[in-house]
Protein backbone atom coordinates (compact mmCIF):
# COMPACT_ATOMS: atom_id res chain seq x y z
CA UNK A 1 0.00 0.00 0.00
CA UNK A 2 1.23 3.57 -0.62
CA UNK A 3 1.37 5.11 2.22
CA UNK A 4 1.29 8.74 3.52
CA UNK A 5 4.76 8.56 4.39
CA UNK A 6 6.51 7.10 1.30
CA UNK A 7 4.30 9.29 -0.67
CA UNK A 8 6.16 12.14 1.10
CA UNK A 9 9.30 10.67 0.94
CA UNK A 10 8.71 10.07 -2.80
CA UNK A 11 8.11 14.03 -2.95
CA UNK A 12 10.96 14.61 -1.28
CA UNK A 13 13.09 12.65 -3.66
CA UNK A 14 12.06 14.34 -6.21
CA UNK A 15 12.00 17.83 -4.43
CA UNK A 16 15.70 17.17 -4.17
CA UNK A 17 16.82 16.05 -7.15
CA UNK A 18 14.59 19.06 -8.83
CA UNK A 19 15.99 21.47 -6.56
CA UNK A 20 20.12 20.40 -7.45
CA UNK A 21 19.10 21.71 -11.44
CA UNK A 22 18.01 25.01 -10.09
CA UNK A 23 19.81 28.02 -11.00
CA UNK A 24 21.27 29.44 -8.01
CA UNK A 25 19.37 32.80 -7.72
CA UNK A 26 21.12 36.04 -6.45
CA UNK A 27 18.24 39.07 -5.66
CA UNK A 28 19.94 42.42 -6.83
CA UNK A 29 17.61 45.12 -5.09
CA UNK A 30 18.36 48.71 -5.89
CA UNK A 31 16.54 52.03 -5.49
CA UNK A 32 16.90 53.64 -8.31
CA UNK A 33 15.20 53.23 -12.31
CA UNK A 34 16.73 50.95 -14.36
CA UNK A 35 17.97 53.66 -17.32
CA UNK A 36 20.73 55.29 -14.76
CA UNK A 37 23.96 53.92 -14.35
CA UNK A 38 23.07 51.60 -11.40
CA UNK A 39 20.26 50.31 -13.22
CA UNK A 40 21.87 49.50 -16.60
CA UNK A 41 25.24 48.04 -14.89
CA UNK A 42 23.10 46.18 -12.49
CA UNK A 43 21.03 44.35 -15.82
CA UNK A 44 24.61 44.31 -17.40
CA UNK A 45 26.09 41.98 -14.53
CA UNK A 46 22.74 39.68 -14.18
CA UNK A 47 23.40 39.15 -18.21
CA UNK A 48 27.14 38.43 -17.60
CA UNK A 49 26.39 36.27 -14.80
CA UNK A 50 24.20 33.87 -16.61
CA UNK A 51 26.17 33.66 -19.86
CA UNK A 52 29.57 32.93 -17.99
CA UNK A 53 28.19 30.52 -14.97
CA UNK A 54 26.28 28.65 -18.30
CA UNK A 55 22.68 29.41 -16.45
CA UNK A 56 23.90 27.86 -13.03
CA UNK A 57 23.07 31.56 -11.52
CA UNK A 58 20.42 33.67 -12.02
CA UNK A 59 20.16 37.06 -11.13
CA UNK A 60 17.21 38.95 -10.52
CA UNK A 61 17.01 42.56 -10.57
CA UNK A 62 14.50 44.16 -8.52
CA UNK A 63 15.04 47.99 -9.28
CA UNK A 64 13.09 51.41 -8.05
CA UNK A 65 12.69 50.15 -4.37
CA UNK A 66 10.35 47.68 -5.89
CA UNK A 67 11.74 44.99 -3.62
CA UNK A 68 13.33 47.07 -0.66
CA UNK A 69 13.67 50.70 0.26
CA UNK A 70 16.86 52.12 1.34
CA UNK A 71 17.29 50.74 5.46
CA UNK A 72 15.10 48.05 4.70
CA UNK A 73 17.18 46.59 1.77
CA UNK A 74 20.82 46.71 3.96
CA UNK A 75 18.95 44.70 6.42
CA UNK A 76 17.58 41.87 4.12
CA UNK A 77 21.28 41.74 2.92
CA UNK A 78 22.19 40.94 6.49
CA UNK A 79 19.51 38.02 7.30
CA UNK A 80 19.98 36.80 4.30
CA UNK A 81 16.53 37.86 1.83
CA UNK A 82 18.73 39.63 -1.07
CA UNK A 83 22.16 38.62 -1.86
CA UNK A 84 23.28 41.82 -3.59
CA UNK A 85 22.82 45.67 -3.55
CA UNK A 86 24.51 48.82 -4.76
CA UNK A 87 23.89 51.20 -1.66
CA UNK A 88 24.86 54.54 -2.04
CA UNK A 89 27.73 55.02 0.13
CA UNK A 90 26.22 57.42 1.72
CA UNK A 91 24.13 54.49 3.21
CA UNK A 92 26.86 52.81 5.20
CA UNK A 93 26.86 54.49 8.65
CA UNK A 94 24.14 52.45 9.73
CA UNK A 95 26.14 49.26 9.07
CA UNK A 96 28.77 50.79 11.67
CA UNK A 97 31.34 51.76 8.48
CA UNK A 98 31.04 55.51 9.21
CA UNK A 99 34.44 55.70 6.76
CA UNK A 100 32.52 55.35 4.11
CA UNK A 101 31.03 58.93 4.70
CA UNK A 102 34.56 59.85 3.26
CA UNK A 103 33.26 60.08 0.06
CA UNK A 104 30.30 62.56 1.07
CA UNK A 105 32.71 65.25 2.19
CA UNK A 106 31.49 68.31 0.04
CA UNK A 107 34.36 69.50 -2.73
CA UNK A 108 37.08 66.12 -1.96
CA UNK A 109 36.95 65.19 -5.42
CA UNK A 110 37.70 67.54 -8.09
CA UNK A 111 36.91 64.80 -10.93
CA UNK A 112 36.19 61.67 -11.74
CA UNK A 113 39.98 60.76 -11.95
CA UNK A 114 40.11 61.81 -8.09
CA UNK A 115 37.58 59.88 -7.54
CA UNK A 116 39.12 56.99 -9.41
CA UNK A 117 42.56 57.60 -7.27
CA UNK A 118 40.22 55.90 -4.14
CA UNK A 119 37.79 53.91 -5.32
CA UNK A 120 40.54 51.52 -7.42
CA UNK A 121 43.42 51.92 -5.41
CA UNK A 122 44.48 51.44 -1.72
CA UNK A 123 42.07 53.27 -0.23
CA UNK A 124 39.13 51.64 -1.49
CA UNK A 125 40.02 48.07 -0.57
CA UNK A 126 40.80 48.97 2.84
CA UNK A 127 37.10 49.96 3.08
CA UNK A 128 35.83 47.55 1.70
CA UNK A 129 37.89 45.51 4.12
CA UNK A 130 35.87 46.69 7.07
CA UNK A 131 32.81 45.17 6.33
CA UNK A 132 33.48 41.75 6.71
CA UNK A 133 33.17 41.62 10.16
CA UNK A 134 29.99 42.95 9.47
CA UNK A 135 28.60 39.88 7.82
CA UNK A 136 29.14 41.75 4.57
CA UNK A 137 31.80 41.42 1.06
CA UNK A 138 32.21 44.46 -0.90
CA UNK A 139 32.90 43.11 -4.65
CA UNK A 140 32.94 46.75 -6.58
CA UNK A 141 32.16 50.10 -6.36
CA UNK A 142 30.35 51.82 -9.38
CA UNK A 143 30.15 55.35 -10.54
CA UNK A 144 27.39 57.69 -10.23
CA UNK A 145 28.41 61.25 -10.61
CA UNK A 146 28.38 64.55 -8.76
CA UNK A 147 26.01 66.41 -7.04
CA UNK A 148 24.06 69.43 -7.87
CA UNK A 149 21.53 71.14 -5.45
CA UNK A 150 17.90 71.59 -6.96
CA UNK A 151 14.96 73.94 -4.98
CA UNK A 152 12.00 76.65 -5.72
CA UNK A 153 14.36 79.57 -6.03
CA UNK A 154 17.78 80.32 -7.75
CA UNK A 155 20.96 79.42 -5.54
CA UNK A 156 23.46 81.50 -6.56
CA UNK A 157 24.98 81.36 -3.34
CA UNK A 158 25.54 79.75 -0.18
CA UNK A 159 22.87 82.30 1.72
CA UNK A 160 20.53 81.70 -0.91
CA UNK A 161 20.00 77.69 0.86
CA UNK A 162 19.88 79.28 3.98
CA UNK A 163 16.33 78.13 6.20
CA UNK A 164 15.05 75.98 3.61
CA UNK A 165 14.29 71.96 4.24
CA UNK A 166 16.78 69.97 2.32
CA UNK A 167 16.28 66.17 1.55
CA UNK A 168 19.61 64.18 2.59
CA UNK A 169 20.31 60.78 2.29
CA UNK A 170 20.94 59.18 5.99
CA UNK A 171 24.24 60.30 6.39
CA UNK A 172 25.65 62.49 9.37
CA UNK A 173 28.22 64.56 6.84
CA UNK A 174 25.66 65.58 4.56
CA UNK A 175 23.52 66.32 7.52
CA UNK A 176 26.00 68.78 8.75
CA UNK A 177 27.00 70.23 4.98
CA UNK A 178 23.30 71.52 4.97
CA UNK A 179 23.59 73.18 8.71
CA UNK A 180 27.11 74.21 8.00
CA UNK A 181 24.42 76.39 4.99
CA UNK A 182 21.94 77.32 7.27
CA UNK A 183 19.80 75.01 5.89
CA UNK A 184 17.49 72.58 7.30
CA UNK A 185 18.44 68.86 6.85
CA UNK A 186 15.77 66.08 6.67
CA UNK A 187 16.83 62.31 5.84
CA UNK A 188 14.13 60.64 3.33
CA UNK A 189 14.23 57.09 1.89
CA UNK A 190 14.91 57.82 -2.13
CA UNK A 191 11.53 56.30 -3.11
CA UNK A 192 10.02 59.09 -1.21
CA UNK A 193 12.05 61.86 -2.66
CA UNK A 194 9.54 62.84 -5.52
CA UNK A 195 6.83 63.11 -3.20
CA UNK A 196 8.04 65.04 -0.64
CA UNK A 197 9.50 67.76 -2.97
CA UNK A 198 6.04 67.52 -4.61
CA UNK A 199 4.00 67.89 -1.83
CA UNK A 200 6.78 70.84 0.16
CA UNK A 201 7.38 68.67 2.85
CA UNK A 202 11.14 69.78 1.98
CA UNK A 203 11.92 72.60 -0.64
CA UNK A 204 15.09 71.18 -2.11
CA UNK A 205 17.78 67.97 -2.58
CA UNK A 206 20.99 66.82 -3.85
CA UNK A 207 21.89 64.32 -6.94
CA UNK A 208 23.49 63.80 -9.64
CA UNK A 209 21.07 64.59 -13.10
CA UNK A 210 20.45 60.86 -13.57
CA UNK A 211 18.86 60.32 -10.21
CA UNK A 212 17.21 63.62 -10.72
CA UNK A 213 15.76 63.30 -14.42
CA UNK A 214 14.55 59.57 -14.02
CA UNK A 215 12.86 60.34 -11.13
CA UNK A 216 11.08 63.21 -12.60
CA UNK A 217 11.96 65.72 -9.84
CA UNK A 218 12.84 68.39 -12.45
CA UNK A 219 9.25 68.16 -12.76
CA UNK A 220 8.76 69.76 -9.34
CA UNK A 221 11.45 71.88 -8.59
CA UNK A 222 12.00 75.54 -10.40
CA UNK A 223 15.92 75.74 -9.95
CA UNK A 224 19.74 73.64 -10.47
CA UNK A 225 22.67 74.96 -9.78
CA UNK A 226 25.32 72.88 -11.08
CA UNK A 227 27.76 72.83 -7.96
CA UNK A 228 29.16 69.55 -8.45
CA UNK A 229 29.97 69.85 -4.68
CA UNK A 230 29.82 66.18 -3.77
CA UNK A 231 30.29 62.89 -5.32
CA UNK A 232 26.99 60.30 -5.15
CA UNK A 233 28.35 56.58 -6.19
CA UNK A 234 27.95 53.27 -5.15
CA UNK A 235 29.42 49.72 -3.29
CA UNK A 236 28.05 46.75 -4.67
CA UNK A 237 27.99 44.66 -1.38
CA UNK A 238 26.80 40.61 -1.05
CA UNK A 239 26.44 38.58 2.05
CA UNK A 240 29.51 37.53 2.87
CA UNK A 241 27.98 33.86 3.84
CA UNK A 242 26.17 33.31 1.11
CA UNK A 243 29.48 34.29 -1.62
CA UNK A 244 31.52 32.52 0.26
CA UNK A 245 29.43 29.14 0.28
CA UNK A 246 29.19 29.29 -3.27
CA UNK A 247 31.46 26.79 -5.63
CA UNK A 248 34.24 28.16 -5.87
CA UNK A 249 34.29 28.21 -9.92
CA UNK A 250 31.01 29.97 -9.80
CA UNK A 251 32.25 32.47 -7.44
CA UNK A 252 35.12 32.97 -10.23
CA UNK A 253 32.88 33.46 -12.83
CA UNK A 254 30.63 36.31 -10.74
CA UNK A 255 34.12 37.56 -10.14
CA UNK A 256 34.35 37.97 -13.61
CA UNK A 257 30.90 39.40 -14.57
CA UNK A 258 31.47 41.72 -11.59
CA UNK A 259 34.74 43.12 -13.30
CA UNK A 260 32.81 43.57 -16.83
CA UNK A 261 29.94 45.05 -14.93
CA UNK A 262 32.09 47.42 -13.20
CA UNK A 263 33.78 48.91 -16.34
CA UNK A 264 30.76 49.37 -17.87
CA UNK A 265 29.23 51.14 -14.92
CA UNK A 266 32.43 53.25 -14.92
CA UNK A 267 32.56 53.91 -18.41
CA UNK A 268 28.60 55.35 -18.69
CA UNK A 269 27.85 57.25 -15.50
CA UNK A 270 29.54 60.63 -16.61
CA UNK A 271 27.78 60.13 -20.34
CA UNK A 272 24.32 59.08 -18.88
CA UNK A 273 24.46 62.15 -16.17
CA UNK A 274 25.62 64.64 -19.06
CA UNK A 275 22.69 63.15 -21.71
CA UNK A 276 19.98 63.25 -18.58
CA UNK A 277 21.43 67.23 -18.27
CA UNK A 278 20.64 68.17 -21.40
CA UNK A 279 16.95 66.43 -21.08
CA UNK A 280 16.46 68.30 -17.92
CA UNK A 281 17.00 71.34 -19.93
CA UNK A 282 15.38 70.40 -23.05
CA UNK A 283 12.09 69.52 -20.57
CA UNK A 284 12.11 73.54 -20.40
CA UNK A 285 10.53 72.36 -16.70
CA UNK A 286 13.83 73.74 -14.44
CA UNK A 287 16.60 76.71 -14.71
CA UNK A 288 19.98 75.30 -15.34
CA UNK A 289 22.24 77.47 -13.55
CA UNK A 290 26.31 76.54 -13.84
CA UNK A 291 27.99 79.05 -11.29
CA UNK A 292 30.86 80.95 -12.32
CA UNK A 293 34.22 80.75 -11.20
CA UNK A 294 33.21 83.16 -8.22
CA UNK A 295 30.31 81.85 -7.33
CA UNK A 296 31.61 78.11 -7.22
CA UNK A 297 34.50 79.18 -5.11
CA UNK A 298 31.85 81.04 -2.72
CA UNK A 299 29.99 77.90 -2.11
CA UNK A 300 33.66 75.62 -1.86
CA UNK A 301 34.81 77.75 0.94
CA UNK A 302 31.45 77.36 2.26
CA UNK A 303 31.66 73.71 3.03
CA UNK A 304 35.01 73.12 3.10
CA UNK A 305 35.06 73.50 7.00
CA UNK A 306 33.06 70.39 7.04
CA UNK A 307 35.71 68.12 6.38
CA UNK A 308 37.15 69.18 9.97
CA UNK A 309 33.71 69.19 11.60
CA UNK A 310 33.42 65.98 10.73
CA UNK A 311 37.14 64.64 10.84
CA UNK A 312 36.34 62.52 14.74
CA UNK A 313 33.35 60.86 13.05
CA UNK A 314 35.00 59.47 10.22
CA UNK A 315 38.59 58.71 11.09
CA UNK A 316 41.37 61.79 10.81
CA UNK A 317 43.57 58.99 9.33
CA UNK A 318 41.27 58.30 6.29
CA UNK A 319 40.33 61.65 5.33
CA UNK A 320 44.14 62.11 4.97
CA UNK A 321 44.61 59.22 2.94
CA UNK A 322 41.49 60.31 0.74
CA UNK A 323 43.64 63.67 0.42
CA UNK A 324 47.28 62.62 -0.30
CA UNK A 325 45.66 59.74 -2.76
CA UNK A 326 44.17 62.80 -4.78
CA UNK A 327 47.07 64.98 -5.02
C1 LIG B 1 19.68 58.84 -2.99
O1 LIG B 1 19.10 58.33 -2.01
O2 LIG B 1 19.51 60.02 -3.32
C2 LIG B 1 20.61 57.97 -3.81
O3 LIG B 1 21.43 57.28 -2.92
C3 LIG B 1 19.87 57.01 -4.66
C4 LIG B 1 20.83 56.13 -5.41
O4 LIG B 1 20.90 54.95 -5.11
O5 LIG B 1 21.48 56.68 -6.32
Amino acid sequence: MFSKVAAVAVLGTLGTSAYAQQPIVIKFSHVVAQDTPKGLAAEFFAKRAGELTKGKVKVEVYANSTLYKDKEEVEALQVGAVQMLAPSLAKFGPLGAKEFEVFDLPYIFDDYKDLHAVTQGKVGQELMAKLEPRGIKGLAFWDNGFKVFSANNPMKKPEDLKGKKFRIQSSKVLEEQMRTLGALPQALAFSEVYQALQTGVVDGQENPYSNIYTQKMHEVQSHITETNHGYLGYAVIVNKKFWDGLPADVRGQLEQAMKEATDYANSIAKKKNDEDKKAIIASGKTQVYVPTAAERLAFKKALVPVHKKMESRIGADIIKQVYDATG
